[in-house]
C-alpha cells in the first residue's frame, strides 16, 4: 500500500526527466516515505541510468519506469491519468545544445511541456503539477548597475543586494532555452488560470548536490568539483566576478514538497504561482569565492584558464525567494560550505555512491555555459 504523502493522495507520483539530478532526488524522498514513484524518463542525458538504478536497488517496486519521451502525447497521457500529482522536470536543459538545435530544444521544452499540461487538463481526475522553469526567463539583466568588490559583483541597488530579483522582474527570454522554458513556464501558469488547473512554477538559479550529472553545458558546481577531483583545469568565461545563489537540493526538494502541499489545499498564494527558487543572499557566490571554498574543501587548488564573456551571461543572479517563504515558510537550510563536503563526499564515494564518471558535455562549451 502506498502511503498518503503530503498531500493526502494515494496516487503515485510522476516525475517526467525522474531520472535526473533533481528527479532522482525528489524520488528518493518520496519513496522513502511510502509513496510510489513513476519515473518518466527516455534517458538522454549521458549517466543518468545510474541514477535510476540507484533508485531501484534503495526502492525496489515504489519505483515504476516508463522509459518514454515527453514528445510522445499518448504515452504521457496514460502516464499521467494514473498520478495524484506531476513533478515535470523533463527537459533539454542546456544553453549551448539549444543554440545547436532550437527545434529540438522546443520540441522538448515547449511542446512536451504542451502534451503534460494537456493530459493534466484531460485526465478523469487532474493532477496537481508543478513545473521547473529558470532563471534565464529574466534575460542577461544587463541594465542591472553592479561594481566589482572583493571577488564579486555586487549591484549598486540596496534592496537588490539585500534580497535578490523578484518575481516582478521583467520577462525577458534569450537564448532558444530560455525561449523554450520561458514559453513553457508560461503555459503552466496560464493552465492555472484558464483551465483551473493546480499547477505551478519554480523559476530556478543554480541547484547542486549528490547525484548531479555536471557537464561543461549544465551542472556547474558538480562539473567544477568533478575537474578539480580529477585534478583537471577549469575554463571560466568572464572574468568569475559573476555571482549565483547556489542551494543545496535537500532545500529544494523541501521546498517542492510544500508547494505540492500548497498546491493539493488549492491555496490562491500557491495556485498559478510563479516562485523564484535558489539559495537567496546568503547563499550568494562569485565563480571565484566558490572555486576558493572547493580548494578548500579538497585541500588543492585547480588551474583556471580565463576566457571572453558570452552574450547573454548575467553578470549578477540571485533569487529573492520572499513570495516563496511568505506563502509556505521555507528558507533554505544547507549552508555551502555543508553542501559542498557533501556533494565532494558523494562525488568520492564515501556516502556509499558509486563514483560518477564525468559526464560528456553535448558541446564544447565552456565554464559560462554552464553557468545556468
Ligand atoms: N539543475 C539546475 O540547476 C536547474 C536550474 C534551473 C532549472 N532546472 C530545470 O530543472 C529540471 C531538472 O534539471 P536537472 O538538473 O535534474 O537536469 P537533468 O538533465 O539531470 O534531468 C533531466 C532529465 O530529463 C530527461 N529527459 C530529457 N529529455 C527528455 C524527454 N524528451 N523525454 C523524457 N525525459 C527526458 C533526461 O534524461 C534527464 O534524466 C529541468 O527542467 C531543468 O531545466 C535545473
Amino acid at each position: 500500500m502506498s502511503a498518503l504523502g503530503v498531500a493526502g493522495d494515494a496516487r503515485p507520483v510522476l516525475i517526467t526527466g525522474g531520472a535526473g539530478f533533481i528527479g532522482a532526488n525528489v524520488a528518493d524522498r518520496l519513496a522513502a516515505a511510502g509513496e510510489r514513484v513513476i519515473v518518466y524518463d527516455n534517458l538522454s542525458r549521458d549517466g543518468v541510468s545510474r541514477n535510476l538504478a540507484w533508485l531501484r536497488a534503495r526502492h525496489g517496486d515504489r519505483i515504476e519506469v516508463e522509459i518514454a519521451d515527453v514528445r510522445d502525447g499518448a504515452r504521457v497521457a496514460r502516464a499521467v491519468e494514473r498520478a495524484g500529482h506531476v513533478f515535470h522536470f523533463a527537459a533539454q536543459v542546456a544553453v549551448t545544445t539549444s543554440l545547436v538545435d532550437p527545434l529540438d530544444d522546443f520540441d522538448v521544452n515547449g511542446r512536451g511541456t504542451l502534451n503534460v499540461l494537456s493530459a493534466v487538463r484531460q485526465a478523469s481526475d487532474p493532477p496537481s503539477l508543478l513545473f521547473t522553469s529558470t532563471n534565464k526567463v529574466y534575460g542577461a539583466l544587463a541594465d542591472v548597475p553592479l561594481e566589482p568588490r572583493a571577488g564579486r559583483y555586487v549591484p549598486f541597488k540596496p534592496d537588490l543586494r539585500e534580497d535578490g530579483v523578484a518575481e516582478d522582474a521583467a520577462l525577458d527570454f534569450y537564448s532558444p532555452y530560455g525561449c523554450s522554458k520561458g514559453c513553457a513556464d508560461q503555459y503552466v501558469l496560464d493552465h492555472a488560470r484558464i483551465y483551473g488547473l493546480r499547477t505551478c512554477v519554480f523559476r530556478m538559479s543554480c541547484i547542486y548536490g549528490p547525484r548531479q550529472l555536471g557537464t561543461e553545458d549544465q551542472g556547474w558546481v558538480a562539473h567544477f568539483v568533478r575537474r578539480a577531483l580529477a585534478g583537471e583545469t577549469i575554463s571560466i568565461y568572464g572574468n568569475g566576478l559573476q555571482v549565483r545563489d547556489a542551494l543545496f537540493v535537500e532545500d529544494l526538494v523541501d521546498a517542492m514538497q510544500l508547494a505540492r502541499r500548497g498546491l493539493a489545499q488549492r491555496r490562491a498564494n500557491v495556485v498559478g504561482q510563479a516562485f523564484n527558487i535558489g539559495g537567496g543572499p546568503p547563499h550568494a557566490v562569485s565563480l571565484l569565492e566558490l572555486l576558493e571554498r572547493i580548494a578548500a574543501a579538497l585541500g588543492s587548488r585547480p588551474e583556471l584558464k580565463f576566457g571572453p564573456w558570452r552574450p547573454g551571461d548575467q553578470r549578477y543572479y540571485v533569487s529573492n525567494t520572499g513570495k516563496f517563504r511568505k506563502a509556505t515558510g521555507w528558507s533554505a537550510r544547507v549552508g555551502l560550505d555543508e553542501g559542498l563536503e557533501r556533494l565532494v563526499a558523494a562525488l568520492r564515494g564515501d556516502e556509499g555512491l558509486e563514483q560518477q564518471a564525468s559526464p560528456r558535455a553535448a558541446s564544447a562549451g565552456g565554464l559560462e555555459a554552464a553557468v545556468r
